[in-house]
C-alpha cells in the first residue's frame, strides 16, 4: 500500500509576497508541504555553527524560548551566543511570515513555540525505545499535555553537504487511531491530577493527552507496524523547507543533520475544518469528549 502525502510548492520566498497561500485545508488533512527551493539562508560569517561544538552535549537541539527569547542548549558565549540566538531568530521570523501566509485563516490565533537548531546527526541508537524517532510516531510528550492544542512544525534542511534529511511517513491519523485504539485503556482514576499536582506535567494530563501518548508508545513498540504498515520514504534536500501537523502525520526521522525547526500552536477551534484534527477525531471514534 502506497502512502502519498507529500505535496510540493513552488515557493522562492518566505515573504508575503509569494504565491502559495491559503492551503489550510491541505495541511489540516494531515498532508506534508513542502518546498524544495525554499532555503533558509546563513550568511557567511554563520557557517561556523554548522558544527556540533556548539552544542552543550546535553540538549538535543539549540534552541530559542518564547516569549522571552532566551538561548538554551548551546556552549557558545558572549558574541558568538549572541550571533547564534540572532540568526534562530531569524528563522521564527520568516517560519512565522510563511505560516502566516500559507495559513491566513490562523492569524491572530498562531501561538509561537520554541525555535530550535539541531546541529548532529540524527541518532538511532537512543536509550529506549520509547525515544528512538527512527521509529514511525506522532508527537506526544510525556511532561507536556497538549489538552487538544495542535502542533504545526516548519522545518528546514540547512546542511551545507547536498545531505537529504530523510524521513519516512506512514497512514492516516484516523487509520492509525483505529488500529490501536481497541486495545488503549482509560487513565487509571486520579492519575491526571497526582501528575500535575507533583509536577511531572505541566497541566493537567486529559484523556486525549493519555490516547496520544498511547498511540506515540504502542506505534513506537510494535515492530511488526514499523516493518509492515503502509509508508513512504522522503528525502528533503538541503534548500527544502516542509509544513507539518507532526501531531497528525505519523513521520520517522532516519538520517541527516543541520535543521532548523519552528513550533507552532494553534487551539483546535482556530483550524478552518477543526473536525479533522486528532482531538476531533479521536472523539467521533468514541464518541465521547476527551477533555
Ligand atoms: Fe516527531
Amino acid at each position: 500500500m502506497a502512502v502519498d502525502i507529500v505535496r510540493t510548492f513552488p515557493d522562492i520566498r518566505w515573504a508575503s509576497d509569494g504565491p502559495t497561500r491559503g492551503v489550510e485545508a491541505l495541511v489540516e488533512d494531515g498532508l506534508v508541504l513542502a518546498f524544495p527551493h525554499l532555503p533558509f539562508v546563513l550568511d557567511e560569517s554563520e557557517r561556523r555553527f554548522l558544527d556540533a561544538r556548539w552544542a552543550d552535549g546535553k540538549a538535543k537541539n539549540i534552541s530559542v524560548r518564547w516569549p522571552g527569547g532566551e538561548l538554551r542548549g548551546t556552549a557558545a558565549e558572549a558574541s558568538d551566543a549572541d550571533a547564534l540566538r540572532a540568526m534562530i531568530v531569524r528563522y521564527a521570523e520568516q517560519a512565522e511570515a510563511l505560516a502566516l501566509r500559507l495559513f491566513p485563516h490562523y492569524a491572530g490565533h498562531l501561538r509561537r513555540g520554541n525555535s530550535s537548531f539541531r546541529p548532529s546527526e540524527v541518532s538511532t541508537r537512543q536509550s529506549s525505545w520509547r525515544k528512538d524517532d527512527s521509529r514511525l510516531h506522532i508527537d506526544a510528550f510525556p511532561s507536556n499535555p497538549m489538552q487538544g492544542t495542535r502542533l504545526l512544525r516548519v522545518f528546514s534542511n540547512v546542511n551545507p553537504a547536498a545531505e537529504p534529511r530523510q524521513w519516512r511517513v506512514g497512514e492516516r491519523f484516523e487509520e492509525h487511531a483505529r488500529r490501536y485504539l481497541p486495545k488503549i485503556g482509560r487513565p487509571l482514576p486520579g492519575s491526571s491530577a497526582l501528575m500535575h499536582l507533583t509536577g511531572i506535567t505541566k497541566r493537567r494530563r486529559t484523556e486525549y493527552d493519555h490516547l496520544m501518548l498511547q498511540l506515540h508508545d504502542r506505534a513506537k513498540a510494535d515492530l511488526d507496524f514499523q516493518r509492515d504498515s503502509p509508508q513512504a520514504r522522503v528525502d528533503f534536500a538541503p534548500g527544502t523547507t516542509w509544513v507539518v501537523y507532526s501531531d497528525q502525520v505519523l513521520h520517522a526521522a532516519m538520517g541527516g543533520r543541520h535543521m532548523m525547526e519552528q513550533t507552532f500552536y494553534l487551539e483546535v477551534e482556530r483550524q478552518q475544518q477543526p473536525s479533522t484534527s486528532p482531538l476531533r477525531t479521536l472523539e467521533r471514534l468514541l464518541n465521547r469528549p476527551l477533555r
